[in-house]
Parts: C-alpha cells; sequence; structure tokens
C-alpha cells in the first residue's frame, strides 16, 4: 500500500502537530511503503516571507528525522523539488468545475476570517489533488479538517479518467484519530496561527516557561477542580503514564492542588518525553549538508515516479510527445 501526505512547512513543528500527524506518519513507515513531502508550494499562498521559505523546509525536514523518520525507507522530499506537480496542477484544473472549489469549507473559513483570497489559495486543492495523483497514492492520513480535499481529489481523479481513461489511482482517506484535541497555551486549539504554541524543540527553560503561563481558571488552591475542563490535564493526558494520570485525577478532584504543581510535573514530562530526541535535533542543525543531501535524494526517488505518471497524462489528454 502507497502511504502518501504533505506537511504545511509553518515552521518549528509543535506538540500539537506532533500528536496530531507527525507520531502516526512515522508509525506508519513501518508497514506501508510512505512518501511524505513539505508542502512548500501551497504555503505560498500565504506569501510567507522570502528569506523564511527556505529555512522553514529545512527545521521540518530536521525535526522530521530527529523524531525518527527513516529517510532511507521512506520517500521524502521537497514539494518544490519535483515541479512536474505543477504541469499536473494544470491538467487537473482543466476537468475542474469552479463549482466543487467553491464550496470547499477551508476556502470559504479563510474568506469568511476576511482574508482577501489569491487565486493560489482557491486552486489550493487542485494542486493537493496532483500531489496524490501523481504518485498513484492508495491512502492519505490527514487530520479530519482535511477529508473534504480527499473527497474532491476522488472527484477530480474521476473526471480525469472518465474523460481520457484510467491514469489515476482512487485514493482513500485515513483520518488520523487525534488522541484528544492539543490546546495551546490560551486554551484554544494549539496552532501556529493563534500563536499559542509550544515547540517541539524548542529551549527547555522556554517550554517550561510556557507551560508556567497555560491558562487556567480561577478555583483557589484548597477547592476541588475539574480534570476534564483544564488545559493543563488534557496535555497531562499526553505525557503521564496512565496510573499517574489517574493520580493526578484525584488529586484535582480532592481539592488542595494548585494548578502549578500540575504545570510543573507537566513541563517535567514534556522535557523528558522529546529528550531522547533533542541531540539528535542538535547534531542535524550542526550539519546542514547532510539535511539538504536527504532531501536531494528523495526528491530525486519522488520525481522518478512523477515523471512516468505526467507523461501518462500528457499522452491521455493528447499532448504527444
Ligand atoms: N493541505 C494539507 C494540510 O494543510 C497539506 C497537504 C498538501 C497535503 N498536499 C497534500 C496532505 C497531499 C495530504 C496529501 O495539512
Amino acid at each position: 500500500m502507497r502511504v502518501l501526505s504533505g506537511i504545511q512547512p509553518s515552521g518549528g513543528l509543535h506538540i500539537g502537530n506532533y500528536f496530531g500527524a507527525m507520531r502516526q506518519h512515522i508509525q506508519l513507515q513501518n508497514e506501508h511503503e510512505c512518501f511524505y513531502f513539505i508542502a512548500d508550494y501551497h504555503a505560498l499562498t500565504g506569501n510567507p516571507e522570502p528569506s523564511e521559505v527556505t529555512r522553514r523546509a529545512y527545521d521540518v525536514t530536521m525535526d522530521y528525522i530527529a523524531l525518527g523518520l527513516d529517510t532511507e525507507k521512506t520517500v521524502f522530499w521537497r514539494q518544490s523539488d519535483v515541479p512536474e506537480v505543477t504541469e499536473l496542477t494544470w491538467l487537473l484544473s482543466c476537468v475542474t468545475p469552479m463549482g466543487l472549489l467553491q464550496r470547499c469549507t477551508t476556502f470559504k473559513d479563510k474568506v469568511d476570517q476576511g482574508l482577501s483570497p489569491n487565486h493560489g489559495l482557491f486552486a489550493y486543492p487542485v494542486l493537493q489533488a496532483a500531489d496524490i495523483l501523481i504518485f498513484k497514492s492508495d491512502v492519505v492520513p490527514v487530520g479530519a479538517d482535511q477529508k473534504q480535499h480527499i473527497e474532491m481529489t476522488r472527484d477530480i481523479a474521476a473526471r480525469f479518467n472518465n474523460a481520457y481513461g484510467e491514469v489515476f489511482v482512487m485514493p482513500r482517506d485515513y483520518i488520523i484519530e487525534s488522541v484528544a484535541v492539543v490546546p495551546g497555551i490560551d486554551g484554544q486549539k494549539m496552532s501556529k496561527s493563534y500563536g499559542n504554541t509550544i515547540e517541539i524543540f524548542e529551549p527547555e527553560d522556554s517550554v517550561r516557561k510556557k507551560i508556567m503561563r497555560i491558562v487556567t481558571d480561577s478555583t483557589p488552591v484548597e477547592e476541588p477542580k475539574d480534570p476534564d475542563k483544564c488545559n493543563v490535564f488534557a496535555l497531562l493526558k499526553l505525557f503521564a503514564a496512565p496510573e499517574e494520570l489517574v493520580r493526578w485525577e484525584d488529586r484535582y478532584r480532592s481539592g488542595g492542588m494548585g494548578y502549578s504543581e500540575a504545570k510543573k510535573r507537566l513541563a517535567e514530562l514534556t522535557i523528558e518525553f522529546f529528550k531522547p530526541y533533542r541531540q539528535k535535533r542538535a547534531e542535524l542543525q550542526r550539519n546542514l549538508d547532510y539535511v539538504k543531501e536527504v532531501l536531494a535524494k528523495g526528491a530525486a526517488r519522488a520525481k522518478a515516479v512523477a515523471a512516468q505518471t505526467i507523461a501518462e497524462a500528457r499522452r491521455a489528454v493528447g499532448l504527444e510527445a
């Protein structure tokens, strides 16, 4: 089974990214043929600062490798190193109804937030369809917010195959059930766009400081507290062993515990959890040439597959060599 997924390079990855996708991506590589890439073309729809674009791609690469991605086994590359995908985007655009894109909820949400959309943002799902179809992917592991994009991919693939013959494989989604919603330090979902993240590899001191700043209610120390309404407890669930978690639950409910006590323990557990990967991450940081080489090799492997599919698709629409 060929598994494929794209990762938005929004800078240093955070704890929400880890529990929401990275961990599952890394696990899947043991059982399947995995293709993962950094979606830097997609990121351009947000017009990032040019001096940040390449650095972000390297950061994501280092984070993934440090956390256990095996780049010998898994094909890992930067989307823009395989520009064949943009050619396929065009061929697919020509069978994609405007209405399909107009009904896309990720697009509508951004417009509702007051963003004045560029055409790239409107066409975003077609580029995503090209990513998936050019590698003849069977399964696409993504968060629930991406479900509609995968449905659109199937719709676009079916239209192309109907019009021009069976070029594309129908992919299916594999919705990564998040263990829980990972709250950020302000209690909203942890997300770069809310500025409430704790990055996996930020300095330990700064992890500690951020955890101490997590928003809690003002229940006095002596009173009982509801763990299910507490952001600190939601994060403890991710890091504490089951026996320890039961003890914390008990302490919350019986009163006499201040939130800062729970926060201190959370900081220790978080730092301990990622400690084994920190050294590897620091080594990679000192060896950027190696990181570049990994990406170059990944791009070559990805290109070999993409070039074949694009040749088939060109032939199918009548662009003979
Ligand atoms: N849109 C995805 C996200 O925001 C990223 C992405 C781009 C992707 N291309 C993809 C995911 C192809 C899966 C398959 O998370």
